[in-house]
């Protein structure tokens, strides 16, 4: 369902705020995950890319380590992006919410729905972002990308030491469970409200919707979407992009 042939109605126009300033720890040494290289290009390009393949979105602001903008920013001059697209560069903070705090504020007013999506999630597809933007568009105020689990999950009383068995708690109903991806999509003033209201620590965007009692909606998801956060992620990822240059030479 790409929005290609629409772009934003009216009165309409969309962000995308991009959290890039984490350290990838769990990837192992090296750069900041962000840049590091997938198919020869940093990962954080792939990112700005997916985001600026939506016609629907007019501006995508990258939130870089907290040292790293002028490095980003060269980054983005050296790379091939769309000239419809303007793109922004802001300095991050020490958590995802910070850094996703510090990318509204850069927001100039005149954009109504926000997308956020992590630069770990290099590889999702276009049509998974418009899905995302066509349900805020329907007055939907958060909206997130998710897929069923294939996994049952069990929830544990967490060891004291790495490797120490954990008692299991409960063990959640799996077809009600989702695993959540990005870019999640808010109407913009909601996002800033939930920004500014909830200060306790959140994995997701939307959670902070959840707790100003707020309706959030799932769309499908895309396996494509997945977060590269382990070093097999990787593995992954480079052949998802080996995948697509056979088959349509991107
Ligand atoms: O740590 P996690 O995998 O949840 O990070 C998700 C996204 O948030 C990544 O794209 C990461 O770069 C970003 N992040 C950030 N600022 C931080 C920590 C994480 O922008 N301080």
């Amino acid at each position: 369902m790409s929005d290609d042939s629409r772009p934003s109605p009216a009165g309409t126009r969309t962000a995308a705020v991009i959290p890039a300033a984490g350290r990838g720890v769990r990837l192992g040494p090296g750069a900041p995950k962000a840049l590091r290289a997938l198919g020869g290009t940093p990962m954080l390009i792939h990112a700005v890319r997916a985001m600026a393949a939506s016609r629907a979105v007019s501006l995508v602001v990258v939130v870089a380590p907290p040292d790293g903008a002028p490095e980003v920013k060269s980054l983005l001059d050296a790379h091939a992006l769309p000239e419809r697209t303007d793109f922004l560069v802001v300095p991050g903070g020490d958590s995802r919410q910070e850094s996703v705090k510090l990318g509204l504020d850069a927001l100039p007013p005149d954009y109504d729905i926000v997308l956020v999506h992590d630069a770990a999630r290099p590889l999702v597809p276009v049509d998974t972002v418009d899905a995302v933007i066509e349900a805020v568009r329907e007055g939907s105020p958060a909206v997130v990308p998710a897929l069923p689990l294939a996994d049952t999950v069990k929830e544990v009383e967490p060891a004291g030491e790495p490797g120490e068995p954990e008692p299991v708690v409960a063990t959640p109903e799996r077809a009600r469970l989702r695993a959540v991806q990005t870019p999640q999509g808010f109407d913009r003033a909601t996002l800033i409200h939930a920004h500014e209201t909830v200060t306790d620590d959140v994995t997701d965007d939307a959670s902070m919707i959840e707790q100003l009692g707020l309706q959030v909606v799932v769309v499908p998801g895309h396996e494509e979407a997945f977060k590269v956060t382990r070093p097999l992620d990787l593995v992954l990822a480079e052949a998802v992009l080996a995948r697509r240059r056979l088959n349509d030479g991107f």
